[in-house]
């Protein structure tokens, strides 16, 4: 049967994205993207619908209405913002979730998908290579939310078989949209400085190394971890998913290729923090295990990706 898919949070960095990716496989009728605002992309869109995902009631009628199979839930706050604010965060990104969940157990979709992050791992995760189950000690409210969601998602599935799936996605990259509030958004606006300004003012260390991927490989994991038989997936709380990993030292080295004069200062603030208790790399063995084939292609080349990154603007 042609699924009939809502994106919450379609306004986002991954969400606008992911709404061209879909619209593309199942057509633009059977894509419903939502969120709180509604930017010039979505302007004229017939098939965008404003929502608040924390209305539950409406939610649940858009749901009804509109005879939604799939839902994509991306409303959150990310890590860096989430500091501001950290009740608003949790309330946010927890209930969202459990609106969520409450309605794929009422079967009125059949199938949920919730993004995870790095940010659940902690100082006491293995720094390199970390791996799918370790210790998980975050140290920010978006990290304890996603931690905690996780353990949500497993919990539905064993008590209520609802079929919700998830990926813990690194740092994303990509040149179509602009990210909004995380500790890896540096290597999205680094590139938009280096092309106006020559210049990057960097607020983690020069060797600050994070996992990071690149948007259409997140896109492509996401859609393949969707689309697999039910029973091929065996990790039901969230898996690792890899693209590469570099600091900011090592991405100016590679713009500098590029735009010869180009310049980078660094100054640390809390930022660094945070992004000092995530993971260098991750071990995403499980995912590739499961053979639905979530690997990063585009990732890999990341010299190739700066490039287009700034041929395009
Ligand atoms: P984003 O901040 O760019 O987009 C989130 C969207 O949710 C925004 O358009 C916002 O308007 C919308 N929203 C906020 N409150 C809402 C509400 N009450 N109702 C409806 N919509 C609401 O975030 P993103 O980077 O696209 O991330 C999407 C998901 O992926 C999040 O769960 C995030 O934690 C996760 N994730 C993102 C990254 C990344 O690097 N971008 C990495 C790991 C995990
Ligand atoms: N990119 C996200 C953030 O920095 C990771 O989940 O918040």
């Amino acid at each position: 049967m042609k699924p009939k898919i809502l994106v919450i949070g379609a306004a986002g960095q991954i969400g606008i994205e992911l709404v061209r990716s879909l619209r593309l496989k199942h057509g633009e009728t059977s894509v419903i993207a939502s969120d709180l605002r509604c930017p010039d992309i979505y302007s004229s869109d017939e098939y965008f619908v404003p929502l608040d995902v924390l209305d539950d009631s409406a939610l649940r009628h858009l749901i009804i209405d509109q005879n939604i199979t799939e839902v994509y839930l991306l409303a959150a706050v990310l890590s860096a913002k989430g500091e501001e604010n950290p009740l608003f965060a949790w309330n946010l990104n927890m209930q969202s979730l459990l609106n969520l969940l409450e309605i794929a157990k009422d079967q009125l979709i059949d199938k949920l998908f919730w993004p995870s992050s790095i940010a659940v791992f902690g100082s006491l995760s293995p720094q390199f290579n970390t791996p799918q189950n370790c210790v998980k000690n975050p140290n920010t409210v978006y990290g304890i939310s996603k931690l905690s969601g996780e353990q949500w998602c497993a919990y539905y599935h064993e008590k209520y078989d609802v079929d919700v799936r998830s990926l813990r996605y690194p740092g994303l990259i990509g040149h179509e949209s602009q990210p909004g509030g995380g500790t890896t958004d540096y290597a999205v606006s680094i590139f938009y400085d280096a092309i106006r300004n020559n210049q990057y003012n960097c607020y983690l260390s020069e060797d600050r190394s994070l996992p990071m991927m690149y948007m259409e490989d997140a896109i492509s994991a996401t859609i393949k971890l969707m689309e697999a038989d039910s029973d091929t997936i065996k990790v039901r709380d969230s898996y690792n998913l890899a693209g590469i990993s570099f600091s900011p030292k090592d991405l100016a080295n590679e713009i500098v290729k590029h735009i010869e004069n180009f310049r980078i200062q660094y100054e640390p603030d809390f930022r660094d923090i945070i992004a000092a208790s995530w993971p260098n790399s991750i071990d995403d063995s499980v995912a590739k295990k499961t053979g639905i084939g979530m690997r990063s292609t585009i990732s890999n080349q990341w010299s190739w990706t700066c490039y287009l990154i700034l041929k395009e603007k």
